[in-house]
């Protein structure tokens, strides 16, 4: 809107207050006309005017921005809230509702401040309808602006069987229903419609396991059992497009999960109708799967289609197992925009589009080609190839430059302009003006983003070179305020020491080694042991025993990273009698640093042994691959226990939900902490203290590890930087970030960190309205320790005196933090014994 992009044309509404209030003054940012635009007389409760944009395309509509009427100080009108109506074709028109049903998007408080709000889940529509919601009659104007990008699949509705309830013996139910389907449920169909299959969120590998805070076990999935009416040996689904297309393939997003009786499809059928209305082709294309018993992962299946052109598909997908469960499809087709086949409403091709267009062109000269196409018209067409060739070429370059600048805006945009409230239940960031929407992605705003979704960001090149972040700080040297919080570390701060000593005396921070040691080997953290050298290590410096590799009999998949994976494992004749363990083996093709950080981690975990430590049982090093075997954790860890459970009540009981109570919590606490005084006797750093990082047993004691799954499992919750390493910089202390410096005192930070976890019970992520950037800024803050520093709330189940621990654990001052022996003692007596 801002930038023009939509044309004034598709800008409509039901009415205007004014002609200076019209439509095409609802642009964000821009002070056109009277500031606005503003419907027609006060609004009512019960109005629906609407401002109406028309995208010209299928468009993936992921975030909207908000302002009021400013008009240079002169505007008292703003939305304090609205709806979104959509429609794809302009005729049926659908309401918008969050994951848990609300239609209603809280938005501006002020004329001034644009509120940009995440959709979740996104949209995909041609028009959309921004309804201005009031509690009170009231004026209200509106500016705004729609982040998102086409919608290249062209579908537009899909319609299936419903999904299903699992009620499996042991387990918790899992409701496999697409519980955003947009179109109609009759007589268990979905039809007409799009939902969980197609909201760019594709499931994990355990379907019980959600990516959506406060999702039921198997919300990512739409599933089907084998013995149902409507599914007895195939689930058949049709597909519907916007215009006829040639398919090259689909993808299906599929569970495999055999242990629990899922496995992806065996073949799929597909029939192609070429014109709507019309018939079906009697000729299906047919592709039979490769199943696979062995890796139990969750994936992409590409069914080939022969570029068989299209408007609606009709694919039946056969059962291998009990179950099937989708989280996900997509199609990659080729179309002809000039095509007598296209919409009433014809687009504009897109640089893609045109590239397609080419490409069928040069390769397929017979296809939708005009009839009496000769050698000029080649020419003409060669002629335009190439000047969208150097048209392209001269886009890359030009976003090259515009990606130098930008790099450098977020540190300027985080210094000054940004306002944060947190709060539990908002998702809200207030930017103030001007906050300029960049055109390439949506804000850095609101709460984080889906964690499978990749994850680049631009970063400061001070934050990669500690001596130009401490010329950018000069106050780096000077000294803390204390916090009152009585810490116990003697070591002298930081902040004690000049810019030059501080420099030398800590590592050159986040170097390409510090990625292997941040990461460990299967992604997982190393201790820091001082002595050990890389090259030093050998076999005997390895004290656990060797067991024969050929004894251990996989059983499941437990996690995977990017060095390696974690697999349940049986073995008969284990060390301390055990049967089931956890085998994490490196990766076949692990650089030799890798497999030296392996080793380390080997020789360090076999001097550990703690009730609070994972141990360490034997090692498979003779030969390749290299596995260590420790002890199998049968609650899996910490974050995903707490996050499937609520607090115990009477409404728990009533309703057989898992619940924890609080004394539980504080048993979890004692026990981290436990562990860690444990780690800290040895003069052990763990640098990613996390409750993803403790595993609970069947009988709930808490050991801490950190295998190196964890970093795929819950990828948003390390940074990247620039592919180098990958950091958990919502746990880390402000001198780890800013310095590189791991100790102890870091540990403790992130000890408070985990607590808030705990007793948040994992539903949130720490500062999850803050994105990767500004959390990075808000440890500037907490360096300068002025007060502006973001802090995390205190869990309304925590205990204020627990709260003021956590605290204390975030203090400025490494010297002023408590150290683990101190907070077990604080911790311990909370528990009833
Ligand atoms: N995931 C990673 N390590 C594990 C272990 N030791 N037990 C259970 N699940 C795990």
């Amino acid at each position: 809107m801002q930038d023009g992009r939509i044309v004034g044309d598709d800008i409509t509404a039901s009415s205007q207050w004014h002609e200076t209030t019209g439509p095409k003054y609802a642009r964000l940012n821009r002070e056109e006309g009277d500031g606005a635009w503003c419907p027609e007389g006060e609004r009512e409760p019960s109005d629906s005017q609407y401002l109406q944009v028309d995208l010209g395309q299928l468009t993936f509509v992921t975030v909207v921005g908000t302002q009021g009427r400013y008009a240079r100080g002169s505007g008292k009108e703003f939305a304090r809230a609205y709806r979104l109506n959509y429609s794809r074709d302009g005729t049926l028109w659908r309401t918008w509702k969050n994951r848990h049903g609300n239609p209603v998007v809280e938005a501006n408080s002020d004329t001034y401040n644009a509120v940009i709000k995440d959709l979740h889940p996104p949209i995909i529509t041609r028009v959309l309808r921004i309804v201005p919601v009031t509690a009170l009659s009231a004026p209200v104007c509106m500016r705004v602006e729609l982040y998102g990008c086409p919608w290249e699949d062209g579908l537009v509705s899909y319609n299936s069987a419903e999904g299903q309830l699992m009620i499996p013996p042991g387990f918790p139910i899992a409701s496999l229903n697409d519980s955003i389907y947009d179109g109609t449920h009759q007589r268990r169909r979905l039809s007409g419609g799009l939902g969980q299959l197609t909201d760019g969120v594709i499931g994990q590998d355990d379907f019980l396991l959600t990516r959506q805070y406060h999702g039921w076990p198997g919300y990512d999935y739409l599933g089907w059992r084998n013995d149902s009416i409507s599914t007895l040996g195939y689930v058949e689904m049709e597909f519907v497009f916007d215009r006829q297309r040639n398919f090259t393939s689909m993808k299906v997003h599929s569970n495999n999960m055999f242990s629990r009786g899922v496995k992806i499809f065996s073949s799929v059928s597909c029939w192609f109708k070429p014109h709507l209305p019309g018939g079906w082709e009697t000729e299906p294309v047919v592709f039979h799967t490769v199943l696979d018993d062995r890796n139990p992962s969750a994936r992409y299946v590409t069914v080939p289609l022969g570029r068989r052109a299209a408007a609606a598909l009709r694919c039946q997908f056969y059962f291998a197992d009990v179950w099937m469960m989708f989280s996900e499809i997509s199609f990659l087709t080729l179309y002809f925009p000039f095509s007598r086949s296209q919409q009433p409403r014809p687009s504009p091709p897109d640089q893609h589009d045109a590239m397609i267009i080419s490409a069928v062109t040069a390769t397929n000269p017979t296809n939708d080609q005009p009839e009496d196409s000769n050698t000029p018209v080649l020419i003409g067409c060669l002629v335009t190839i190439i000047l969208l060739l150097v048209v392209i070429i001269f886009l890359i370059l030009w976003c090259q430059y515009v990606c130098k600048v930008l790099e450098k805006a977020p540190r300027q945009i985080l210094d000054e302009d940004v306002t944060v409230r947190l709060s539990s239940c908002s998702d809200t960031i207030v930017l103030r003006t001007p906050p300029v929407p960049p055109r390439a992605a949506p804000p850095t705003a609101t709460v984080p983003s889906d964690p499978h979704y990749e994850r680049v960001f631009l970063l400061d090149p001070q934050y990669q070179n500690p001596a130009a972040l401490r010329n950018k700080l000069p106050e780096l040297s000077q000294s803390a305020e204390t916090s009152g919080c009585g810490g116990g570390y003697a070591e002298p701060d930081i902040t004690q020491c000049t810019p030059h000593q501080c420099f030398h005396s800590n590592a050159p921070h986040y170097a390409e080694t510090d990625v292997v040691r941040l990461q460990g080997v299967t992604g997982s953290n190393m201790y820091a042991v001082p002595a050990l050298t890389v090259d030093s290590l050998t076999r005997q410096d390895i004290s656990a025993a060797e067991f024969p590799r050929q004894r251990l009999v996989f059983r499941e998949k437990l996690g995977e990273g990017q060095f390696g994976e974690v697999h349940l494992c049986e073995g008969e004749g284990l060390p301390g009698g055990a049967v089931l363990v956890a085998v994490k083996q490196l990766r076949a093709d692990a650089t030799s640093q890798a497999r030296n950080d392996f080793l380390k981690e080997i020789k360090i975990m076999s001097r550990l042994s703690d009730p609070n430590i994972i141990q360490l049982l034997c090692v498979c090093v003779a030969s390749d691959p290299l596995c260590m075997v420790t002890e199998y954790m049968e609650n899996g860890d910490l974050n995903m226990f707490l996050s499937q459970r609520e607090i115990e009540s009477t409404l728990t009981h009533a309703n057989n939900i898992p619940s924890v109570s609080l004394s539980d919590l504080l048993h979890m606490s004692v026990q981290i902490s436990s562990g860690m005084k444990y780690l800290a006797s040895l003069n052990f750093v763990h640098r990613d203290l996390a409750t993803r990082n403790c595993l609970l047993d069947r009988r709930l004691t808490i050991k801490i590890a950190d295998f190196g799954m964890s970093r795929n499992l819950y990828s948003s919750d390390y940074y990247r930087i620039q592919g180098r390493a990958v950091l958990p910089i919502r746990w880390m202390a402000w001198e780890s970030i800013l310095l590189g410096k791991f100790t102890m005192a870091s540990d403790v930070w992130a000890f408070g960190v985990t607590l808030w976890e705990v007793f948040t019970l994992c539903k949130e992520q720490p500062y999850s309205l803050l994105s990767d950037q500004q959390v990075i800024q808000n440890t500037g803050e907490f360096f300068r320790n002025q007060g502006r520093q973001v802090l995390l709330y205190a869990p309304p189940l925590c205990p204020p005196s627990l709260f003021k621990l956590m605290m204390c654990c975030w203090g400025r001052d490494t010297a002023e933090r408590p150290t683990f022996e101190g907070l077990y003692q604080a911790l311990r007596p909370h528990v009833n014994q």
